[in-house]
Formats: structure tokens, sequence, C-alpha cells
């Protein structure tokens, strides 16, 4: 028998993590991008990674459609950002109000992410009402900074740890 799902959310807001807005593009519907902090590291040899992307977004049709795609790590100071991107704007919006360049494979970059990696599809699974998408990763550029991170559903900082 399955958890009630408040007991379910309540449960996985306590999973602290960082937060990426994953993106697609192509030439005939422009960028599209979603926040998304279902991202994890998956195999080194070969180097791939997962997100896990509602079914009903318009990122996550594209991603398939297109089999490439990029997770921008936001920093710190992206907060609106990763509003925007999840939902607070239109994609047009969401793309206007940030710098941003597509990859060497067609996947739009943010400017000011910690990271950008460029992924292309090798796994789609459909898991409830999600797809959990595995991608090799292809490239990658560092930046570097303070991430954003998110947890108990509040954006947070990095702060010392005591001890
Ligand atoms: C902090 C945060 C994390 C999120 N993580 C995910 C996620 O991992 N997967 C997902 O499908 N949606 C996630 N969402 C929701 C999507 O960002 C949101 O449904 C989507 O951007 C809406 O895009 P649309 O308006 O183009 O449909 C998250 C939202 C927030 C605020």
């Amino acid at each position: 028998m399955s958890i009630e799902a408040v007991q379910f959310k309540n449960a996985l807001r306590l999973w602290a993590s960082g937060v990426t807005v994953v993106t697609a593009h192509a030439p005939e519907q422009g960028p599209r991008g979603m926040t998304a902090t279902s991202f994890s590291s998956v195999s080194m040899e070969p180097p791939q990674i997962l997100v896990c992307l509602n079914q009903n977004t318009d990122t996550g049709a594209l991603v398939r459609e297109t089999g490439i795609f990029a997770v921008n790590v936001l920093a710190a100071a992206q907060q609106a950002a990763s509003n925007q991107f999840a939902g607070g704007a239109t994609q047009a919006e969401r793309f206007a109000a940030l710098g941003w360049q597509l990859s060497p494979a067609g996947a739009p970059w943010f400017a000011e992410a910690l990271v950008s990696l460029e992924c292309k599809v090798v796994q789609c699974v459909t898991a409830g009402t999600h797809w959990v998408v595995i991608g090799e990763v292809t490239d990658a550029v560092c930046r570097g900074g303070e991430p954003l991170l998110y947890f108990d559903g509040a954006y947070r900082g990095l702060a010392p740890v005591a001890g």
C-alpha cells in the first residue's frame, strides 16, 4: 500500500538539493526550459546524469523530440530565474530575462549558471507522471560560484556547518 500524498510530499521536501534549469531547443519552436531539482549523477563510465521531467511539460516534450538537452546549475543570485522557469513566466519571457547561448550540439546554456552540461538522451523511462531522462554528458562549461539550494519548500544558500 502506498503512503498518502501529503506524507510523501512532507518526506521529500526534507531532501536538500541544488536547483537546475533543464533546457532544449528546436529552430521551429525556439528555446524551452523548466526548473528541476530532480537531477542526479548516474555513471562515470560512460558519463551519465538523470533528470525527472513531468510528461505535461513543454520542455520534457522537446527533450524527447530533439534528443539533446542541457542542465544549467543555478547560482545563488538566480532565484528569480528559478521562479520564472517554474511557471512564473512564458517561455519567451524566461529566455529574454537572462543571457544564454546554444551549446555545440544545440541546447541552451545559461551565461550565469555555475555549470552547464550538454547531454544526449540515451534512455527515457516512463515512471508515473514523469519521464526519467538519462543523458550522456557530451560537453560541460564550469564557471563556479555560490549555488542556489532548495530545502523544505524554500530557497537557501550555503552556510558554514557548526562544529
Ligand atoms: C524548486 C522547483 C523544483 C522543481 N523540480 C521539478 C522537477 O524536478 N521535475 C519536474 O517535472 N518539475 C519540477 N518543477 C516544476 C516545473 O519547474 C514546472 O512545472 C515547469 O517549469 C512548468 O513549466 P511550464 O510552465 O512550461 O509547463 C520544479 C519547480 C520548482 C519551483
